[in-house]
């Protein structure tokens, strides 16, 4: 938060004129009428009662007579004493989530990955107009995806991997321009990958990986000049990738394997992709060879791909030749992947 600058008041009375009063005191007033008025402890409170197991006893600190910031997990505003973050990570809780988080109007970071949160994520969530980080990776979440989400503008981190959502990638998501990453690896996603997520400029991991997807990689993906991870590895997509993906030259990271994508690899492959560091395509249906170009990617240390059909010649790696065992290759991709939920 940027501090007040009250220099102002050394000179004179700001109050003089009603003009200069009303300017300068507005934002004051409105802040003393968002001042923590019960509203945010009420909803925390709402939302504790739906956990029934906290084995580490993490929520005992959640009662009245501690102020609601000081509870464990709650960080609140300096100067509005509102809640502003909710880190409750790691802590093996079993339950719910609460609708009534929706009532914390002015929180920004939503931290819940890695507890055991089951049913579905509340459609209140998307009346947090303020939400920069939503985590609620490695839980047992059902049901679909809040479409109207896509109400959290701000959103910076979209993570929901390792869960058990259903249903489809909404559409409404490309509205997220500020959005960096959106990975929901790990569930039970069908339909196709929305072209619509060529819209999130600001995206830089894309991580759709073991899920039910099918269709294309849309070409819109093109647009996402960022992106550094693009992994959509172990799903039902097909038809060949457009050639224009491969124009992404900010990739690190390229994961499709295990689908039934078809095709031959760009001949300039190795030029196009210059930050290139693990390269996956095994298990689908490419024909050809790889390219000669790409022992000019040296940034390259893991490449797994297979042909259906080859031709061509395929290009000699010098001290790629001692390319890890298979086994040990897709290890590294877990490694690379788990940082990607
Ligand atoms: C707190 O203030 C908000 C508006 O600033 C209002 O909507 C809410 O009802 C108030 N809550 C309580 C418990 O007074
Ligand atoms: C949250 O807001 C809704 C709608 O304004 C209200 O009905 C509900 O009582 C609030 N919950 C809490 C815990 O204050
Ligand atoms: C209430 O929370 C405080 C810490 O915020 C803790 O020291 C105290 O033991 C708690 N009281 C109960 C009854 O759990
Ligand atoms: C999940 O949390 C537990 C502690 O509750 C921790 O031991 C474990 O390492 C965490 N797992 C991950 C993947 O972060
Ligand atoms: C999202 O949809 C639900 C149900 O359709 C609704 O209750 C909620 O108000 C919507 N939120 C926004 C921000 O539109
Ligand atoms: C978002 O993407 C879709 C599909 O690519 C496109 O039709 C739409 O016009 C885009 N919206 C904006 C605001 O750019
Ligand atoms: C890739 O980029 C190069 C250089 O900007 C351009 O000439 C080429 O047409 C692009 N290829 C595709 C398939 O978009």
């Amino acid at each position: 938060m940027k501090s007040l600058n009250l220099s102002f008041l050394e000179f004179s009375s700001p109050c003089r004129l009603f003009f200069t009063c009303v300017v300068v005191l507005l934002p004051f007033i409105s802040l003393v009428s968002s001042v923590n008025n019960g509203t945010d402890k009420l909803a925390l409170l709402a939302f504790k009662a739906t956990i029934t197991e906290d084995p580490y006893g993490v929520l005992s600190s959640w009662n009245h007579t501690a102020d609601h910031c000081q509870w464990y997990g709650v960080r609140c505003g300096r100067l509005h004493h509102r809640v502003t973050g909710l880190d409750l990570q790691d802590r093996k809780l079993f339950g719910s989530i609460s609708p009534h988080i929706g009532n914390l109007s002015f929180l920004r970071v939503l931290m819940l990955n890695n507890n055991s949160f089951h049913d579905k994520i509340p459609q209140q969530v998307s009346h947090l107009h303020r939400l920069r980080v939503l985590q609620l990776f490695y839980n047992t979440l059902e049901g679909e995806i809040p479409r109207n989400l896509s109400g959290c503008a701000r959103l910076t981190q979209l993570r929901l991997g390792f869960n058990r959502l259903v249903g489809e990638i909404p559409v409404e998501f490309g509205s997220l321009l500020e959005l960096q990453y959106l990975t929901l690896p790990e569930n039970h996603l069908m339909g196709t990958v929305p072209s619509s997520i060529g819209n999130m400029s600001s995206l830089e991991f894309l991580s759709l990986s073991n899920n039910e997807l099918s269709g294309k990689i849309p070409s819109a993906l093109r647009k996402l000049t960022k992106l550094i991870v693009l992994a959509v590895a172990r799903n039902r997509l097909s038809g060949s990738i457009p050639p224009s993906i491969f124009n992404l030259s900010s990739v690190m990271l390229f994961d499709i394997g295990e689908n039934q994508i078809e095709g031959t690899l760009p001949a300039n492959i190795g030029f196009t992709l210059p930050n290139i560091e693990i390269f996956s395509i095994y298990s689908n249906r490419f024909t050809g060879a790889i390219p000669w170009s790409i022992s000019n990617a040296t940034t390259l240390e893991l490449l797994q791909a297979q042909f259906e059909r080859a031709f061509g010649e395929h290009a000699s790696f010098g001290p790629l030749k001692q390319a890890p065992s298979m086994e040990l290759s897709i290890l590294i991709i877990w490694g690379v992947e788990d940082t990607m939920i």
